[in-house]
């Protein structure tokens, strides 16, 4: 089979397009025939091995070399023992803890992992749900209607739909990113916008909720911006702030009556299987911005790092 392939940490020139023999499904796995797969931050930083906790499994070499957790596609063989699914359903999923990728024309996965596609979904839409799907549910569990909370680093794919499901729920939402997304950021309800590269969302508030998806910032500057019993949680950014926030951020919390901590989200269709049925009645938009093709991986991966994209970046490894 055709496979995306990196063994060493570095940028998308590390990323070769190769033939590799087909996976074959072990006791508890699938082999899913991979239609489209979204990219994720976690992409990009698994390709660089930054944050440093990118690296764990792998300190030198990356451990698994086909990056694109979040998949789509059809089950084409069966694995010992598997009872969920049975060959030619459409399934979608996230692979992340299994460290098998979608950059690549076959993935094996445990049918735990996966959940059936729901029909109105396109697999590039069902590709775009699972991680981000996951810690938008997580996220916006820990506003209350009528709350105000704020989103950094919104308008990517997990912010874009915490967002929707936030105002749904009645919550007032700032929403943080560049100002080439400020717009999206409006059109997805957000109350009030900020540019990062202008405004110190620290220095803005106070807030409920703060939920920080690229986190930087010191502990002392998140506290000044909750409101009193505020909670703040981090669930991706720099290996510093990660071990501040597990380390002093519950100290700080205990003497100022706040919570600072870190979000860590579950894997599984338990997660996001509620999310993908939102998006499939309509109640929630799941936007694709762009469609690559498997030997455009290098020019995906750029795309979205280069944050111009409004909604999700997939890569279509086949035409359906
Ligand atoms: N805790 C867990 O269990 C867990 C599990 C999976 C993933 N994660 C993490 O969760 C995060 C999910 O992010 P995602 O997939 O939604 O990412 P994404 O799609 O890449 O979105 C991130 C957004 O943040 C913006 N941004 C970058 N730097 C910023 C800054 N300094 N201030 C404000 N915004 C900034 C980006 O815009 P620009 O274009 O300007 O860069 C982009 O719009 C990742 O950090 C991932 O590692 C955590």
């Amino acid at each position: 089979m055709r496979a995306v392939v990196y063994e060493r940490y570095g940028g998308t020139e590390m990323l070769e397009l190769r033939n590799v023999p087909t996976p074959v499904a072990g006791p508890g796995e699938v082999l899913v025939e991979v239609v489209a797969t979204s990219i994720n931050l976690s992409d990009w930083e698994n390709l660089h091995g930054s944050p440093a906790y990118a690296r764990i499994g792998g300190l030198r070499r990356p451990r698994h070399q086909v990056l694109g957790s979040d998949i789509a596609g059809r089950v084409v063989a069966l694995g010992p023992g598997t009872r969920r699914f049975t060959v030619g359903d459409e399934v979608f999923g996230d692979t992340l803890s299994t460290g098998s990728g979608g950059f690549a024309e076959f993935v094996v996965v445990p049918e735990t992992a996966l959940a059936a596609k729901p029909a109105r979904l396109s697999f590039a839409e069902a590709s775009a749900i699972p991680q981000a799907g996951a810690i938008a549910e997580r996220a916006v569990a820990l506003a209350e209607p009528g709350s105000r909370m704020l989103l950094n680093g919104a308008g990517g794919g997990s912010g874009s739909l915490a967002i929707q499901l936030a105002v749904a729920k009645g919550v007032a939402v700032t929403a943080v990113d560049n100002a080439g997304k400020l717009d999206y950021l409006r059109e997805l309800g957000a109350r009030r916008v900020i540019d990062y590269r202008r405004e110190d969302f620290t220095r803005t508030g106070p807030y409920d909720v703060i939920v920080d998806l690229v986190a930087r910032r010191s502990i002392f500057a998140y506290r000044r911006a909750l409101a009193k019993h505020g909670r703040c949680v981090m669930v991706g950014g720099t290996a510093r702030t990660l071990v501040r926030m597990l380390t002093a951020g519950p100290l700080l919390g205990a003497v100022t009556g706040t919570h600072l901590g870190v979000l860590f989200v579950h894997q599984g269709p338990a997660h996001f299987a509620t999310i993908a049925e939102k998006c499939a009645s309509g109640e929630i938009t799941v936007r694709i911005d762009r469609v690559f093709g498997l030997d455009e991986v290098p020019a995906a991966l750029t795309w979205h790092g280069e944050g111009r994209a409004l909604g999700k970046v997939v890569v279509a490894v086949r035409s359906h």
